[in-house]
């Protein structure tokens, strides 16, 4: 993307992109421009804490971390920024994310982070409750927001009406 990212995202390894991505798609379709690194709590620590120190000046209004495993990404970001940030838990483990749900879920009093769903939904969540954010002042991007409502709303109606149609055929209504 050209334009300046105006939301961050950070991913504890190359291999949870295949989540991440679903952010990213979420951005795309607000038009939202974002910057996505791979960056470890653990095993990068001096690079998270640059990324996130520089985000603000680079004029970011928020940042999504996606991790698995004992997951301290969001947290790290947390720690070193006064922007919202967003925590994604995924599924890398025996533990099925339900580590990662915990460990950033489970933040100290004073260093929040907004932890989504585990996975792909909470992945994609992440994209849409940013852009909710940045639309907090940006009435252009509050209207497309209400317009996908909308569409969902939509969408659940000509199901409900093909759910009825098959009753009816199957002469149960
Ligand atoms: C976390 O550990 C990463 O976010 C990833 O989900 C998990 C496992 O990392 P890899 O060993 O697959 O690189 O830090």
């Amino acid at each position: 993307m050209s334009k300046k990212p105006l939301v961050g995202i950070l991913m504890g390894s190359d291999n949870d992109y295949e989540i991440m991505v679903e952010t990213g798609r979420a951005l795309k379709q607000f038009d939202i421009p974002f910057e996505m690194i791979v960056s470890s709590a653990h095993r990068t620590p001096e690079r998270t804490t640059t990324f996130v120190r520089k985000a603000k000046e680079c004029g970011m209004k928020v940042l999504i971390a996606g991790a698995g495993a004992a997951a301290h990404l969001a947290g790290v970001v947390a720690a070193e920024t006064t922007l919202p940030v967003i925590a994604v838990p995924i599924d890398a483990t025996a533990m099925r994310g339900l580590d990662a749900l915990l460990a950033m879920v489970q933040m100290p009093a004073g260093i929040p982070v907004a932890t989504m769903a585990i996975g792909k939904a909470g992945a994609k969540n992440a994209g849409i409750f940013a852009a909710q954010i940045i639309a907090t002042s940006d009435d252009g991007l509050a209207r497309k927001l209400e317009d996908y409502k909308l569409e969902m709303a939509a969408g659940v109606i000509i199901k409900a009406e093909s759910l009825q149609q098959r009753l009816l055929d199957d002469g149960l209504a």
